[in-house]
């Protein structure tokens, strides 16, 4: 289902931060939050907290999915809770890397993966929000799938991804060290040929989540039940 919005225009920044906003019109007083991670994601975040600050929003308590997040949430003076005080989420509002026309998605740039992934499935409505430029034929046309591996044996994964038929390459800070996720684990960026069919994707992700050593990947498939796409002509509410 498709609705089509006024006209937009604009840069990237501006796109993600009216997708974000458009999101947060659905954040209802009295719900439990799940707030994403990323560049888009906290266009959501900073909206709701100016609501919760002129009142408009009341008693929104919110489920942060990185410690960055947190933080940002945190200044904003949006009320923080956790998924053990509180383990359904109502509505979550994330990014994503890349969308397919299934509404499949890639998610982990941010490295953020894991945690997104957990308040996720804990939330009754994921809403997905992002940019036009993220819309792909076909997971992995476009971005290398981020995968979250403990530190021991990593490299193993290697070989076991290229028997996949992916091109992995360790996720790495921009001082030079491994880049660190918020639970201590690496991220691992791996290129995968596009995934045109429902079951190549949904094969290929049971194989790497059942290696023992890697926590998660970030496809997130049957799991966005709503995306936004802001567009420089009109904004898309895409439902599953
Ligand atoms: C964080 O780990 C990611 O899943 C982000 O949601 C995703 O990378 C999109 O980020 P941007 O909104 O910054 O592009």
């Amino acid at each position: 289902m498709q609705k089509d919005y006024g006209n937009m225009s604009q840069t990237t920044d501006e796109l993600k931060r009216q997708a974000a906003e458009r999101a947060v019109e659905q954040v209802q007083s009295g719900m439990v939050v799940g707030l994403g991670h990323g560049s888009t994601a906290i266009y959501a975040v900073r909206r709701i907290g100016a609501l919760i600050q002129a009142g408009t929003l009341k008693n929104v308590l919110g489920v942060p999915c990185s410690q960055q997040i947190e933080l940002e949430a945190r200044k904003l003076d949006i009320p923080i809770t956790t998924l053990e005080e509180n383990p359904v989420v109502d509505l979550t509002i994330d990014g994503a890397d890349e969308v397919d026309p299934h509404l499949e998605v890639i998610k982990g740039g941010g490295g953020a993966l894991l945690r997104e992934k957990i308040v996720a499935q804990a939330s009754r409505r994921e809403i997905i929000v992002v940019d036009e430029s993220k819309l792909s034929p076909a997971l992995c046309t476009r971005f290398a799938l981020p995968i979250e591996v403990i530190p021991f044996g990593w490299t193993t994964h290697l070989a076991f991804l290229e028997g996949l038929g992916g091109r992995p390459k360790q996720r790495m800070a921009s001082d030079g060290s491994p880049f660190k996720t918020d639970q201590g684990n690496f991220i691992i960026d791996c290129k995968f040929d596009p995934l045109t069919t429902p079951s190549a994707l949904a094969g290929l992700a049971e194989k790497i989540k059942a290696r023992v050593g890697i926590v998660e990947h970030g496809f997130f498939i049957g799991i966005a039940s709503e995306v936004i796409v802001a567009g420089t002509d009109r904004i898309r509410n895409i439902r599953r």
